[in-house]
């Protein structure tokens, strides 16, 4: 190869690489939505605060030993959340102004919580469930708000996350989020699962199947997943009995509400 040829080779990969970083950069982008896709709603406190508890919020937003609200039983988030790849502080979700989200909009919260984003654009670590909570009625997650909303404010400051290169790892979640949900013409039991890579390549796909009647629930009691890079390869679910002890409303799993999710 000559000088220039191989000079040429280099300024072609330095081109390359900086393409590949702004692909990369774009494909792990937040995608929240805008105040307009807010529906009109009068929140309701008591469904509320049912989902507060249905959804475990207090568990791992509690307040550490001896912190403001721990009498209280407030969601401060100052405990610690270990995990095995790193320890997470999971956030003040009383209404204090300064360390809380008292002054979050209501959009700020719904990306929060159904898309994972923060009100600056980041992404959250999927430590905090939002991934299930993705199909949650956009009125459910209001009724949440303004339950919130109504507790006592108490000061807890935030703490970022211990995980190797935070901001880096934050960006990369972006990856994780690109699923494909396929769900029954009614909308109300999913079929099929499918995750891609970051190369966008299938890398496992779940299937659920043997659809029962669980406690007047209609759910698929077997979930089978399948990697791509293990042939032969799968886990098996399969639930027995379940028992329901809070009531869901019907429209958390409406049609409309599968819809509205890309
Ligand atoms: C399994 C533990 C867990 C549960 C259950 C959980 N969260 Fe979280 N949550 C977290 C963690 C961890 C974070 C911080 C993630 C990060 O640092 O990226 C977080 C962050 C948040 C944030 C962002 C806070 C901020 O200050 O930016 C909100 C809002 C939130 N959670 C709301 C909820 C609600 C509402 C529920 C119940 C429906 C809930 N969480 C249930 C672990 C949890």
């Amino acid at each position: 190869m000559t000088g220039s040829s191989q000079q040429r080779a280099a300024a072609a990969f330095v081109v390359f690489a900086a393409l590949g970083a702004v692909a990369l950069w774009i494909l792990t982008g937040p995608h929240p939505l805008d105040g307009a896709a807010l529906p009109a709603h009068t929140p309701d406190l008591a469904d509320g605060e049912v989902l507060f508890h249905t959804g475990s919020c207090g568990s791992c937003h509690k307040a550490a030993d001896g912190a403001p609200g721990t009498d209280e039983g407030l969601p401060t988030g100052s405990a610690a959340f270990p995990t095995p790849v790193g320890t997470f502080y999971p956030g003040n979700l009383t209404p204090d102004p300064e360390t809380g989200i008292g002054r979050w909009s209501e959009v700020d919260f719904v990306n929060a919580v159904t898309q994972g984003v923060s009100p600056d654009g980041t992404h959250y670590f999927p430590a905090f469930p939002y991934p299930s909570l993705r199909l949650m009625a956009l009125e459910d997650v209001l009724d949440l708000h303004a339950y919130l909303a109504s507790l006592p404010a108490a000061r807890s400051p935030h703490r970022e996350a211990e995980v190797p290169m935070t901001p880096l790892a934050r960006r990369g979640v972006g990856l994780w989020k690109r699923l494909e949900v396929v769900v029954s013409e009614d909308g109300r039991v999913p079929l099929v699962v499918r995750y891609y890579d970051r190369k966008d390549r299938l890398a496992r796909t779940l299937y659920y199947s043997d659809v029962k009647n669980f406690d007047g629930h209609i759910i698929p009691s077997k979930l089978a997943l399948i990697p791509e890079d293990k042939k032969g390869h799968k886990t098996e679910l399969v639930y027995e009995a379940i028992d329901f002890d809070v009531p869901v409303p019907d429209r958390t799993f409406s049609l409309s509400n599968l819809e509205r999710k890309k």
